[in-house]
């Protein structure tokens, strides 16, 4: 049996160390703690707002709803992508109230103020009648930082918060091997759900509910705690590499046959998993030499720049707030949940799913079954507990989220009691700490 183990379960380059704030429940529940979130930390962070594909053409436009925010992304004429919120400065009318689209000009739909698309007013029902003049070409719609990476278009409310790239360190460096520049967002999947943003947010920042929570990925991801590595960055985010196409060692597997669904996956890459009985760990080194090999001849050309380890295994990367990048080499998942505009006992769960484009490739199989290649081919939003899928893993995180809003509502729940592997819930709260009391620059 060949298991890759760490010596320790944090990287000795990328630990934090934690001071032990007690996490209460009230940040679970209360408005008072929401509201802090609301002045506090939401402006000071970057926000995903959508995929630099949907923005192709000048007016093409993105309308990210945060909360009770709305931000507008628009494309320019020059090529370049602003943001606006999404307000008139006539008397506030919320302007874009479709999720995405084109217009010539931005236009208000309450007395027809018309906006260009870099977001000057061009157009007014008597210009003469203001006591400053026109205010045609001098007004402005208030606008946002807003940047790109890989796929992906952020926006940001704060002057003072570093540039994107310095604020995801080091992750964009660490992503880097995946080529996701061109990668295809064709999963879009929300609900709205009956918990705290939060809950969704301490789930993936511990893999210590694999085994209990998705017993079924234990035959092909190694969730033992040896063989975890976890990394924890000064900005805030984290990240977990964790084994792949190699069975749990929570579980003797080893010793046996290889389990499926890794004996179907090694046979599409040519590995015979019959030699590897009574060995199975062996299997994730023969995938990652016939990746190699076969690779290329399929399609996968963006395999010749990962390392072994990104041909193979899991990178979930926690980024502070409230987003989760999982890599495998084939698949980006984003995760993310949202805060409700007003329920602090409510949130938004989102999960999208990107690919990198196959030539010839006209379908793939998802989290949701086989869906049709292509920019965004399945869009929906639900509302949890309704049947709707929002992946077959996702679903499981989500089960558990109602119960334990209801038990952090409990006069007997004290505070959380971690284990060591959850240090990454730990450094998040007393990260949120500090921003909800404002310390943060
Ligand atoms: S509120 Fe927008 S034009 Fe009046
Ligand atoms: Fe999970």
């Amino acid at each position: 049996m060949t298991v890759v183990e760490n010596k320790s379960r944090y990287s000795p380059d990328f630990d934090v160390e934690v001071r032990g704030d007690t996490i209460t429940a009230d940040r679970y529940i209360s408005k008072e703690w929401m509201e802090k979130e609301k002045q506090n930390l939401w402006p000071k962070v970057w926000h995903l707002g959508g995929v630099v594909a949907e923005l192709e053409e000048e007016g093409d436009f993105i309308r990210h709803n945060f909360g009770k925010e709305s931000v507008i992304m628009v494309k320019q004429a020059d090529g370049g992508i602003k943001a606006f919120y999404n307000t008139c400065p006539h008397r506030g009318n919320r302007l874009i109230v479709g999720e995405s689209g084109s217009v010539p000009r931005i236009t208000c739909g309450y007395h027809g103020w018309q906006f260009d698309t870099d977001g000057t007013l061009v157009s007014v029902q008597d210009p003469d009648d203001f006591a400053g003049g026109n205010p045609c070409g001098k007004t402005k719609l208030a606008e946002l930082r807003c940047e790109t990476w890989g796929p992906f278009v952020f926006w940001c409310m704060d002057d003072d918060v570093p540039p994107l790239a310095q604020w995801m360190a080091p992750l964009q460096e660490r992503l880097a091997n995946y080529g996701l520049d061109n990668w295809v967002r064709v999963l879009k999947l929300s609900c709205d759900a009956e918990f705290n943003w939060k809950i969704i947010r301490d789930n993936f920042n511990e893999s210590y509910h694999l085994p209990t929570i998705h017993p079924e990925l234990a035959t092909f991801i190694n969730d033992g705690l040896p063989t975890t590595l976890f990394e924890m960055y000064e900005s805030g985010h984290n990240s977990m590499w964790m084994i792949g196409h190699q069975a749990t060692t929570r579980v003797d597997y080893h010793s046996a046959e290889v389990p499926a669904p890794l004996d179907d996956i090694a046979r599409a890459w040519g590995v015979d998993p019959a030699d590897y009985n009574g060995h199975t760990g062996d299997i994730r080194a023969a995938i990652i030499k016939a990746k190699r090999e076969l690779g290329p001849s399929r399609g996968y050309h963006m395999y010749a720049n990962m390392t072994d380890q990104q041909l193979v295994d899991y990178f979930h990367c926690t980024l502070f707030p409230n987003l989760t990048l999982t890599m495998s080499p084939e698949q980006l998942q984003v995760l993310r949940t949202e805060p409700h505009p007003t329920d602090p006992e409510k949130c938004i769960f989102q999960h999208w799913c990107l690919y990198p484009p196959i030539e010839g490739q006209k379908e793939l199989v998802g989290p949701i079954g086989t869906v049709p290649f292509k920019l965004d081919s399945v869009v929906r939003h639900s509302t949890y507990g309704d049947g709707v899928s929002l992946g077959f893993v996702a679903d499981q995180d989500l089960s558990i989220g109602t119960t334990q809003q209801q038990g952090l509502n409990s006069r007997g729940f004290k505070g959380c009691l971690l284990p060591g592997q959850e240090k990454r819930i730990q450094r998040f709260h007393e990260l949120l700490n500090d921003y909800v009391e404002g310390k943060p620059a």
